[in-house]
């Protein structure tokens, strides 16, 4: 009772009611600050025309808080950064394993965000026993194809596009030497057919890295969706992965996205990023120029984007979401890479306005 009437005491004196008014007054502003900073009212996905996606990782969807909201409320569509890949998804032989793509699908619907399918067919990240694999060319094919069906047939209804075949192409345009070009001839068109018998309404993409400046790749590519039309093999789209740097010249990426949209296929920006210290080098500063130059490359790639026909847009996917997570820091050991839409803190960098200023 003595303590509480000493508190009465106190707070009816004037200046600690005025400290303690101050306190509240600026905890109130601070909360509204807070709100203001942490929900943003205007989204770039919400001005544009076509998906905005992002590549995801399950175990930062899990650990980290604000990675979770910023994928979910910033992107419309998301794609697994590793795990529907072969090595992730079909460990042995004889077993599949989709928890961690089960849990990106059931983050992505719980938010009404697209699902995109990467990857079915590629020469990184097999597992082990598949380059051990023995067999003739029927088993190859039958190990190939139980792989696809199954990885469809479990995404399917889920998973709006596949990347059916991924990179199969060198920059000279031969096809790549792999254990799937090694023991399945035709390997690219089977794959595509099996695909399209598990899910024919999955929207089935060829994805590849680096056509811009490389006219061979890129004709080869070219050459691919003409055969696919003459043969009548389904493909629905091309990806181009988008992993360019400040100093990509304009005029060939644009060039290849021209070329993309003659096929008359979908287009999707599969995974854009916008290196801004190509040469890692050690004591590069993301000053106010590397800034400007990245901001130019991201409103060229989506004005160019914007400017394909509706009916042919998939979408622009990046390669994860915030600078920290890009593979250019985590995979290639570039610390100093910053090629994103989001900072190291998840903030939308001041590229994300200028974009929503600008497309809007
Ligand atoms: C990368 C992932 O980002 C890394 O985490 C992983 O270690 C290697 O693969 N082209 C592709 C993607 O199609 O699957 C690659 O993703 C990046 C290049």
């Amino acid at each position: 009772m003595k303590g509480f009437c000493k508190c009465i005491f106190i707070l009816r004196k004037p200046f600690t009611m005025k400290i303690l008014y101050t306190f509240f007054v600026l905890g109130i502003s601070q909360f509204i600050f807070a709100q203001s900073q942490s929900v943003p009212k205007v989204f770039l996905k919400d001005v544009l025309t076509f998906p905005l996606g992002a590549s995801v990782n399950p175990r930062l969807l899990d650990e980290n808080v604000t990675y979770r909201e910023r994928t979910g409320s910033e992107f419309s569509s998301v794609t697994a950064e590793n795990h529907m890949k072969m090595m992730n998804v079909h460990p042995g032989a004889d077993r599949f394993d989709f928890v961690l793509g089960d849990e990106i699908v059931a983050f992505a619907k719980n938010r009404k965000q697209r699902i995109h399918g990467h990857t079915l067919v590629w020469h990184n990240q097999v597992p082990q026993w598949m380059k051990d694999f023995q067999g003739d060319q029927v088993a190859w094919e039958n190990m190939l194809k139980n792989h696809i069906q199954t990885v469809v047939a479990h995404y399917k209804g889920k998973v709006a596009g596949w990347d059916v075949v991924n990179e199969a192409f060198l920059d000279d345009g031969s096809l790549r030497p792999t254990i799937w070009s090694d023991h399945i001839p035709d390997y690219l068109a089977k794959s595509f057919l099996w695909a399209y018998e598990a899910d024919p309404n999955a929207i089935l993409f060829y994805n590849d890295y680096g056509q811009d400046g490389k006219p061979k790749k890129m004709q080869a590519i070219l050459n691919l969706v003409q055969d696919f039309k003459n043969r009548n093999i389904p493909i629905n789209g091309l990806g181009l992965q988008m992993h360019v740097n400040i100093g990509s010249k304009n005029e060939a990426i644009l060039e290849v996205i021209n070329q993309s949209v003659a096929t008359g296929l979908s287009v999707h920006f599969s995974e854009l990023d916008v290196a801004v210290n190509p040469k890692n080098n050690p004591d590069f500063v993301y000053d106010d120029v590397a800034k400007d130059e990245q901001l130019n490359k991201f409103l060229l790639l989506f004005n160019a984007f914007k400017s394909i026909p509706k009916g042919q847009q998939y979408g622009i996917t990046f390669w994860n979401v915030g600078d920290k997570d890009s593979w250019l820091r985590g995979y290639f050991k570039r610390p100093k890479e910053n090629p994103l839409l989001f900072d190291d803190a998840y903030a939308r960098k001041a590229a994300y306005n200028v974009l929503l200023q600008t497309l809007k």
